[in-house]
């Protein structure tokens, strides 16, 4: 039996194995070890921390779990309107320089017609005296606008923020709000998150990317794109924490605003202590006006008819 020659084979069999396998290991610790260069890539990884903060926001996160009322929900579109209109401003401005004109689709993207839809169905015709920019709103605008006219390489930044966002995230919020609002299913009030011109987010995104990846662009520019990329992350979270601070106050006010506690801890940290808004706090409310000399007597008559009948009664 040429067991000499099988031995042979077999071994030069697994040594081809083995060598195989470590080209596949190689070449896979090859490409995770790459350091990203295209611009896609680049932003993808430098703002994955910021959007795991921002998924994780507050607001976000009530949201994503349906927990949003009509009134914010609308305050949420204006901030939407202002910021898009802003942003599409310069990105019109900008339609023909080429650090932006690679990324200009204002017939798949642009979503300031529909937001105005979106505003005319909650506000009425009458929306655009009804509404107005909020703070953390302003700021976001304000840069924008710093970039579209100054800095105009920076723009991708916003745009990348924002429409890549709404294409992925943002179907998901179109479901929970239509659910949690009782909007119709015809799509009115959430105009916003319908891109009737892309067919498919999924290729668009792909499409988006590889523009990206063509603009022309140093290393030094990329590294800007990817901050100013975080600082918009930064812009959308403070919106969504000036929105949660403001749902807060509204679920207040719609619950009364009478919160009900046992008068134990400390007295000054109730919000509705007496020397803010007088006796509007129900439990100190009531302890105060026991104190009342005048409510004392008539409640020591009270108790004196209440033990007199039971008295009777027993008899
Ligand atoms: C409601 C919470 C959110 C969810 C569930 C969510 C979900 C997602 C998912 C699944 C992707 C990956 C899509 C893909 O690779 O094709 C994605 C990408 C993205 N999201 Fe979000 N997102 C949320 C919030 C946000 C927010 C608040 C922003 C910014 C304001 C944002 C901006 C982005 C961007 C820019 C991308 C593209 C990443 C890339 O491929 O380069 N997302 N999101």
């Amino acid at each position: 039996m040429p067991t000499g020659l099988g031995k042979t084979i077999f071994s030069e069999g697994k040594q081809q194995i083995h060598t195989h396998a470590l080209k596949v290991k190689a070449s896979d610790l090859e490409r995770r070890n790459r350091v990203p260069t295209d611009l896609s890539e680049l932003l993808k990884e430098g703002t994955k921390e910021s959007h795991d903060r921002a998924e994780n926001t507050q607001f976000v996160k009530d949201f994503l779990k349906g927990r949003i009322k009509e009134e914010l929900f609308k305050l949420a579109t204006v901030a939407l309107y202002f910021t898009y209109s802003a942003l599409e401003e310069e990105m019109d401005r900008n339609k023909d320089n080429p650090a932006f004109a690679p990324l200009y689709f204002p017939l798949e993207l642009h979503r300031k017609e529909a937001l105005i839809k979106d505003l005319q169905y909650f506000y009425g015709e009458d929306w655009k005296e009804k509404i107005e920019c909020s703070e953390a709103t302003q700021q976001y605008v304000d840069r924008i606008h710093h970039v579209g006219q100054n800095e105009p390489e920076l723009l991708v930044a916003h745009a990348y923020t924002r429409y890549m966002g709404d294409l992925s995230g943002g179907q998901v919020l179109k479901k929970v709000a239509q659910r949690a609002l009782r909007l119709p299913s015809t799509e009115e009030g959430i105009q916003f998150y319908v891109f009737g011109n892309i067919s498919s987010a999924q290729q668009f995104k792909q499409l988006y990317r590889a523009r990206m990846n063509t603009l022309d662009l140093d290393k030094n520019t990329k590294e800007k794109i990817v901050e100013e990329a975080n600082r918009a992350f930064r812009f959308n979270m403070q919106v969504f924490d000036e929105l949660d601070k403001i749902g807060k106050s509204l679920a207040e006010a719609q619950d009364g605003g009478l919160p009900v506690h046992d008068g134990k801890g400390d007295l000054r940290k109730c919000p509705y202590y007496a020397d803010k808004l007088g006796p509007s706090c129900p439990y100190q409310g009531t302890v105060a006006l026991a104190k009342q000399p005048l409510v004392q007597l008539m409640l020591a008559a009270c108790v004196a008819v209440l033990a007199g009948a039971a008295a009777w009664y027993m008899m």
